[in-house]
């Protein structure tokens, strides 16, 4: 007896063990969310949606996201969920929405409580913007056809329970769309804000105005759209762009009406994304200066720049000198203020060349009248200048980290591009600061090898995203508000590539922007971003997956000789390589770490990543003439 109970406790401890390392296996499985929540506690069973299911809101304010969240389930399940006020006597399946009268600390404004059982979804919230997210969460727990645009017939669709808590690390978790070089029409930048929501980002920063294009009606001022929205088309690389030619059709762009722009708010609104509008002054002006050409203090410019040389050619500065162009920006920035209900308004303040204000005798008049020493003073007095714009109609300026140079204005708050630098001297002096350097959150920069990507210039890959931290040491955390991934678009000429430049990376900086640093896993994220692409597959959302290409880099021997290194950014896959000028297929000339000589006469190396016996990154032609090139540091 003794010993039947000494085994029978050996046998439930062991079964115990297998049991639980299968639960945290397919918790590990089940559960691929990004960005990745606070806490989950599997749990056994599923939730299964069906078309009695029934959705209540709690309260008043839950109901909007309720119905956002019977849209995002009817949609792919063809069912005709509804939203009631109260749970209906009998009802089997509810998935139940709450609003806490009383504030629950630990989740703050937007986080969330979301419990999973097999009959009963809850949400509760402080807020309706915390129960949007939880939503957002549910749509990654069920299956990737959830994305499908269209019904699916004869489908389960099942939620994996589970106990929930998530909230952000972040207050301000952003995404930048340049729509100035290139223009996206209303319908893409609403894709584009949808796609942003389901990973939990809030600041939509839209870059309404620079050399290239002017993109928003001001009235009073018709031609900043009749004039500053259009320019040549032009296709090529950018920056050799063939300038205007004389009787050209200005013809390639466009603009947002005022109408346009009331409606992207109102649907980034129910999204609970804010808009950031920025116009950016006093260097890129370049299409408002074509527009009204008195707003330049040196040269007479009447066509918007294609994307053709002219830094330092052209005058793109607006004149500090001048009242007129103060008066300008009243106008403006008082319908941008009107328009805009988020509190911040973006200045812009970057790259401003000071070539012409030194060239223009009005300009050094003008310094000499008042005191103004240099130019960085000039542009630091013409900042403060718009700071008062600004906080007359009640809003907070906000500007790219040039404007620090000169004197920063009072209640700036500084966008840090250049780096981290910008932002650590701003919260050093005490100014509120959002994170987005270059070297990190720039969607703009190549993801993988330039020789299979289309052309951009610099390089920032996935793994690289991922390891941003935007709190430096020695800096007061609360001073960072967040940080924000940007998408400049010289390169980026339709929402397909604007798409594939944003996901995956976007993907990294929602989950830096998001989730407890002590989550953060690249092998974890590697496999949700995986299952992610799923969804995106459904919904025909283009992505990059240059994160399956090989990097290819020179080495130096011990005798000097340059070798070829072969790496891959995630684990788990083989590189196949040759020498010989024939494709490389997966059985023969694995890649077994060691850097590889260059055989006699060799000039090129061709390289594919293979998951077994399949092709899962393009193939890289690599001429070996660059291999200097490519030398590592
Ligand atoms: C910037 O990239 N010029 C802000």
């Amino acid at each position: 007896m003794k010993t039947k109970s000494i085994l029978r406790k050996i046998f439930l401890g062991v079964l115990g063990c297998v049991l639980s390392m299968s639960i945290h296996a397919q918790s590990l499985n089940t559960f691929h969310i990004i960005p990745e929540p606070v806490s989950i506690k599997s749990k056994t069973g599923v939730f299964v949606l069906q078309p009695q299911t029934c959705i209540v809101a709690e309260n008043k304010n839950a109901a909007q996201v309720a119905k956002m969240l019977a849209e995002m389930l009817n949609t792919p399940t063809g069912y005709s969920i509804a939203v009631q006020q109260k749970k209906i006597a009998g009802t089997q399946s509810i998935i139940s929405l709450y609003v806490n009268e009383t504030q629950d600390k630990e989740i703050g404004k937007e986080g969330y409580i979301l419990r999973v059982t097999a009959k009963h979804i809850t949400i509760r919230a402080n807020d309706p913007k915390g129960l949007f997210y939880a939503v957002q969460t549910i749509f990654q727990m069920l299956p990737p056809d959830a994305a499908s645009p269209v019904a699916i017939k004869n489908m389960q669709w099942t939620i994996p329970c589970a106990d929930i808590t998530d909230y952000p690390r972040f207050g301000w978790r952003g995404l930048m769309l340049d729509v100035s070089r290139h223009f996206f029409p209303k319908a893409f930048v609403k894709r584009y804000i949808d796609q942003m929501a389901r990973y939990k980002f809030n600041v939509f920063h839209m870059h309404l105005s620079d050399d290239q294009g002017w993109r928003i009606e001001i009235k009073g001022l018709p031609r900043l759209t009749e004039v500053g929205a259009w320019r040549v088309p032009r296709q090529g690389s950018w920056w050799s762009f063939l300038p205007p030619q004389p009787g050209e059709k200005a013809d390639f762009g466009g603009f947002y009406t005022q109408e346009d722009i009331k409606e992207i708010i109102a649907y980034a609104r129910e999204r609970h994304i804010d808009i950031l509008p920025e116009i950016d002054v006093p260097g890129h002006s370049l299409a408002a200066i074509a527009a009204y050409p008195y707003l330049s203090a040196t040269q007479y410019i009447t066509n918007v720049n294609p994307g053709s040389r002219f830094y330092n050619i052209e005058d793109n500065t607006l004149n500090p000198a001048d009242e007129r162009v103060y008066s300008f920006l009243d106008t403006v920035f008082t319908q941008i203020a009107g328009l805009f209900p988020f509190r911040y308004i973006h200045i812009g303040g970057d790259e401003c060349t000071k070539l012409f204000w030194r060239k223009s005798a009005k300009v050094q008049n003008f310094m000499k009248q008042n005191g103004v020493k240099t130019e960085e003073e000039l542009q630091s007095y013409f900042i403060k200048r718009l700071e008062k714009i600004l906080q007359a109609k009640g809003k907070q300026l906000i500007g790219w980290d040039e404007i620090l140079e000169g004197g920063l204005a009072e209640d700036a708050t500084v966008m840090s591009w250049r780096g981290m630098e910008g932002g650590i001297k701003s919260a050093k002096m005490g100014h509120h600061v959002v994170m987005t350097p270059a070297s990190y959150a720039y969607l703009d920069l190549y993801q993988g090898d330039p020789l299979v990507e289309p052309e951009t210039y610099s390089t920032l890959r996935l793994k690289h995203c991922y390891d941003f931290e935007p709190v430096p040491e020695g800096v007061t955390p609360d001073l960072i508000l967040g940080g924000q991934g940007n998408l400049w678009t010289e390169s980026v000429p339709h929402g397909r590539q604007a798409e594939y430049m944003t996901w995956p990376r976007a993907f990294a900086l929602s989950e830096v922007f998001w989730s407890p640093r002590e989550k953060h896993n690249w092998q974890s994220f590697i496999t949700r971003t995986e299952k992610n692409f799923e969804y995106l597959n459904k919904s025909k959302t283009l992505y990059a997956r240059s994160m399956y290409d090989a990097i290819i880099t020179g080495a130096k021997g011990p005798d000097d000789s340059l070798k070829v290194k072969l790496a891959t950014e995630i684990d788990g896959l083989d590189i196949y390589y040759t020498f010989d000028g024939t494709n490389p297929d997966p059985f023969q000339n694995k890649y077994q770490g060691q850097p590889l000589e260059v055989p006699k006469g060799a000039s090129q190396i061709r390289v594919r990543t293979y998951r077994g016996d399949l092709p899962v990154g393009q193939q890289i032609n690599f001429p070996l003439k660059e291999l200097s090139n490519r030398l590592e540091k």
